[in-house]
Parts: structure tokens; sequence; C-alpha cells
């Protein structure tokens, strides 16, 4: 059976109160649309039809990179009109899941469970029972079989005491939209086009109405302000800390946990407070994150520790490496086992050896690190000269003193020593000594200038 998944995404979002379109507002550092994309792209849809209005442009240009059909819903006029506009596009076989591009967090296993029972009989809905039903489209049943859609500006005072409500998720037979949807009226309430009124034309089409409530409340929530966005961010948050939680994650907090991406993990991996993971991650078995770092892009290796404040982005970390407090890797930054990088250290673009370390103030950028060497603190390599970026080659066992200044294009040897506070601007052969400072004047008995009297 073929599925089209239908994506309602021309809503404006005012109470946003943002120059950005609602469905790209972020969630979990991924727009609002991009969730629903990915659930769509999980379930193997056949297409993804997209229905936009406002921001139109933005929206389009924002998932540039995705197989998806754009329809243009130029004036709101309703929900049954929005799906309407995508008829000359929809197929006439299989089924479609009709979605909001403002409810991201709906589940892959509940839209599977929402096409098994519909496809039986030809319409399904996702519905959820709420203690507060106020606002929402209310689920009519008699003898237990779904006879309407009530909106709650239509409803009497008897149907808004019901607390099933619509939760605007549909997987419906496209032969059928075909069929319903150009019959659609708009005499109610809100002079729109109701999508929920195909419920009363399925029934008098002899079709029985399936439903199913999603596992967990949350999956269909929607998202109309900031509020709420920063309420279901919470929300998705804790859900996914649980699972990693369920894999054999220590989370010391939950509550302040942010994964704005993938992450893959070991086991007893440690993570301790208000750390932020991005994009695509890697954690391997009992690596710790110290509290407050931001880690994005990054793959980690078994038995690594990382001290608080650690900002990496696009590195690559071995096993057993010690690193931070305080530690910054930028993009290429990649370090073998057991190397330690300690506070305050920027590095770029750089391999450093198995062993090695630079553990105090230093920046290595375009630089190949061999194995047990040492930076001495506070050194730096040269590698830009204002209009190029040079290499800095440093061999195996090499002792870089203290606070050089590596001018690169530079190579040093294996074995090399280089004195404290030298700058190094000619290459260093294997096992020897360079340094480059003006000799030490000494003089004895030296006054210091006397504070004058006024
Ligand atoms: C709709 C349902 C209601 C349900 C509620 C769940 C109808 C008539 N009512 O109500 O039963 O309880 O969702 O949240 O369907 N949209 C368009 N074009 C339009 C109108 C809406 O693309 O012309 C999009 C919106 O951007 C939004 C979604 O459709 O993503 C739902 O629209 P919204 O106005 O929020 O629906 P409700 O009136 O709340
Ligand atoms: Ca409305």
């Amino acid at each position: 059976m073929s599925t089209t998944v239908v994506i309602l995404a021309a809503g404006k979002g005012t109470r946003m109160r943002s120059s950005l379109p609602k469905v790209l507002q972020p969630l979990a550092g991924r727009p609002l649309l991009g969730h629903v994309i990915e659930t769509a792209k999980k379930i193997k849809a056949n297409n993804i039809i997209t229905i936009f209005g406002h921001g139109g442009d933005l929206v389009q240009r924002a998932f540039a990179h995705e197989n998806i059909q754009w329809v243009e819903q130029a004036e709101q006029l309703g929900t049954g009109h929005a799906v309407k506009v995508t008829l000359p596009v929809l197929p006439k076989q299989g089924v479609s899941l009709i979605l909001s591009g403002d409810v991201p967090c709906v589940q892959q296993s509940t839209l599977q469970n929402l096409v098994d029972v519909s496809t039986q009989t030809g319409i399904g809905i996702v519905t959820l029972t709420l203690d507060d039903s106020t606002g929402y489209g209310r689920i009519v049943r008699v003898d237990n079989k779904i006879q309407a859609i009530v909106e709650h500006k239509d409803a009497s005072d008897e149907q808004r005491q019901i607390k099933e409500i619509n939760t605007g998720i549909y997987c419906v037979s496209n032969a059928k939209l075909h069929e319903w949807l150009p019959k659609l009226s708009n005499n109610n309430a809100q002079g729109e086009y109701y999508l929920t009124d195909i419920v009363a034309m399925a029934l008098a089409d002899g079709i029985e109405i399936a439903s199913i409530q999603p596992e967990l409340a949350f999956e269909v929530e929607g998202v109309n302000d900031r509020v709420q966005l920063a309420a279901l961010e919470r929300e998705f948050q804790a859900y996914q800390a649980k699972k990693l939680m369920q894999q054999g994650v220590h989370i010391i907090d939950p509550s302040r946990f942010d994964l704005r991406g993938e992450l893959t993990v070991g086991q007893d991996v440690r993570i301790d407070i208000n750390v932020i993971i991005e994009g695509h991650c890697t954690f391997g078995d009992n690596v710790e994150i110290g509290a407050g770092c931001v880690i994005k892009d990054t793959s980690i290796a078994a038995g690594t520790v990382v001290q608080p404040y650690s900002i990496f982005d696009k590195a690559v970390l071995g096993e057993a490496v010690q690193i931070g407090p305080f530690a910054r890797l930028r993009p290429g930054a990649k370090l073998d086992n057991e190397v330690h990088i300690g506070n305050f250290v920027e590095v770029k673009n750089s391999t450093v050896g198995l062993g090695s370390k630079a553990n105090h103030f230093a920046y290595l950028g375009d630089a190949e690190i061999g194995v047990s060497t040492n930076i001495g603190a506070g050194t730096i390599t040269c590698n830009y000269d204002g209009a190029n970026k040079h290499k800095t080659i440093i061999g195996d066992n090499a002792f870089i003193g203290t606070n050089n200044s590596l001018v690169a294009p530079i190579k040093i040897g294996h074995g090399a020593t280089t004195g404290a506070g030298s700058v190094i601007t000619h290459d260093v052969a294997d096992n020897s000594l360079a340094f480059e400072r003006a000799k030490q004047v000494s003089k004895e008995n030296y006054q210091r200038p006397q504070k004058v009297k006024k």
C-alpha cells in the first residue's frame, strides 16, 4: 500500500510574534516542520506533500535538500481547503497520512498503528482524552463508534463536556479524499472548510471511522506560541533523555539535558548537568562529560573524560583522552588515544598523536603532532600570515618549551627540544635543541625609581 504524507503548514503562527514562519521555529535544534519530515521519511512515505502559505519562500528554501512536493494555499480557508488544494498532485491510489507542520513530536510507531487500523476501513483518526478539552474538536461517539467531530465553536454545551479530542492527525484513502474534499462546505461558526467534515461523508458512505490514541500525549501537542514551544521542548528532551537512560546512559539530571540531534552511545556513559549535544555525536563506553559542555558533530571513544565547560565542534577524540576544563576543539581536531588537552587550549584542523600533551593555554592550528610529544604552556602555532594558512609539523617525543611561537610553515623533528619563550622560525632537526631569545642582561645592586614626594 503506497503512503503519501500530507503536511499542513500554511498557517501564519501569529501568536509566535516572530518574523520566522511558525513551522521554521526550532524544537531541539531542528525546525518544527523538519521533525515532521524526518518522521515521514522514517515511515518510508512514497511522497511528501507540504502545503505552504505564509513565508513560503523561506519554508521551501529551508527544505530545498528534501524530496518534497510543495503546494501553495494562498488563502487559508480552513484545514479542509488546505488538503483540497493538493488534489491535483495527490495520487488516486493508496492512503494519505495527514499531519500538521506544527505538531512535531508524533512518533513513527503511532503513525504505523494509525495506518494499520485505517487501511481496513478507509479512514482513521488519532484521538486523545484530555482533562481539559477546551478549544479542540470533540469526538462524538454513539455506541463507541465515531459519529462526528464537532469544533469547539460549533459545539453544544453537552458536546463541550466531551474529553476525547481530535488531534488533527488522520489516515484517509486517497480515492475517498478525491471524492469527499470537493464536496466540503464552509457553512459553520468559523466560515472555514473543515477537514473534519469528511467524518460525516464517510458515515454517509457506510464507512466506519477507526481511531487510535498515541502512546504518549506529547506526541500530538501542537505549538502556537513560545510558551508552548518551550514546554514541548522540555517534554521532548525528557523523552530523549529517558530513551538514552534506558540504553544505559547515566544522565545526572534529565531536566538539565539537551540533545539537539542524534547521539549514539556505548555503556555507562555519564553526562553531568547542562550539557548540550548537537548534530550527530557518538560517545563510547565509559565516556564522561562534565557539566556545561557543548558538543557538536563529534565522536568520543571509550574511556575519555571531558572536564566541565569544554566546547567541541566536528572533532574526533580517541580512547582514554583527558580533556578540559575549558578546552575548545574546532573542526578537524583529531586527538589520538591517551592525549591530554588541558584548560584554555584550542585545537583546530590538527592531529595530536598517541599520548601527546598540551596541558595549558595553547593554540594548535593546522598542526600535525606526533606521539608522546609535550607542548609547553602558552605555545602558539602561528599558522596565519595574514593571507594564507600554513602547517606546523612536530615529530614524536618532541618537547616544546613554554610560551613558544612556532611560525609556520615549520617542521620540528623527532626528539627535538625548544627553549622556553622562543620564536621558532626555522625547522628544527631531530634530537636537537633550538632556542631563540635575547641574552639576559643583569645589573647588580640596581636601584628602583623612587616615588617623587609632592
Ligand atoms: C483543527 C481541527 C480540530 C482539532 C485541532 C487539533 C479542523 C476543522 N479542526 O483545529 O478538530 O482538534 O486542529 O489541533 O480541522 N492550516 C492550513 N491551512 C488552513 C488552515 C489551517 O495549512 O487554511 C494548518 C495550520 O497551519 C495548522 C493546521 O492546519 O498547522 C491546523 O490548523 P488550526 O487552525 O490550528 O486548526 P484548529 O482550528 O485548531
Ligand atoms: Ca482554525
